[in-house]
């Protein structure tokens, strides 16, 4: 049994863009300390980031293939935007979290509408790299 990571367009760039709203963390210093957390608990964790929706699916099916049996997910701007996506994990079946560095309902109001936080087990948004973290502490612990 396997927890899956998925980021999306422009997370690449933590770090760098706009840390006032996004943070300082680098994605891979998030992603460094979730396989540490992880790997603590004795569960695997694999992470992936993408800037093409096309990857981000593909990689969601390949979770009903493998042992994944939880996904974390921040999916960025395709929060807003995709259909694809949603529907995609709605085919694993698979409990996600949906996580957003920022809070995306103190923003510009198209950041108000998420395709995937009807179907989430849950959603944390504003807590920045932390939410992360929160996110997996429950899935290690609830799963
Ligand atoms: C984000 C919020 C989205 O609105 C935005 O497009 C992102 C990041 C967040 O983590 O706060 O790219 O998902």
């Amino acid at each position: 049994k396997s927890i899956l990571v998925l980021h999306g367009p422009n997370l690449n760039l933590l770090g760098r863009r706009e840390p006032e709203v996004y943070g300082s963390m680098t994605l891979e210093e998030i992603n460094e300390n979730l396989l540490n957390l992880a790997k603590k608990s004795g569960i695997e964790l694999v992470a992936f980031q993408s800037n093409m929706e096309g990857e981000l699916i593909d990689r969601i099916q390949q979770a009903m293939d493998d042992d994944v049996d939880f996904i974390i997910i921040n999916p960025a701007a395709y929060t807003h935007t995709s259909i694809a996506l949603r529907d995609a994990l709605a085919a694993t079946g698979l409990p996600f979290i949906e996580v957003h560095l920022s809070n995306i309902f103190s923003r510009e109001s198209f950041r108000k509408e998420s395709y995937f936080s009807d179907l989430a087990l849950g959603v944390i948004s504003g807590l920045g790299a932390k939410g992360y973290e929160l996110a997996l502490k429950y899935a290690l612990t609830a799963r």
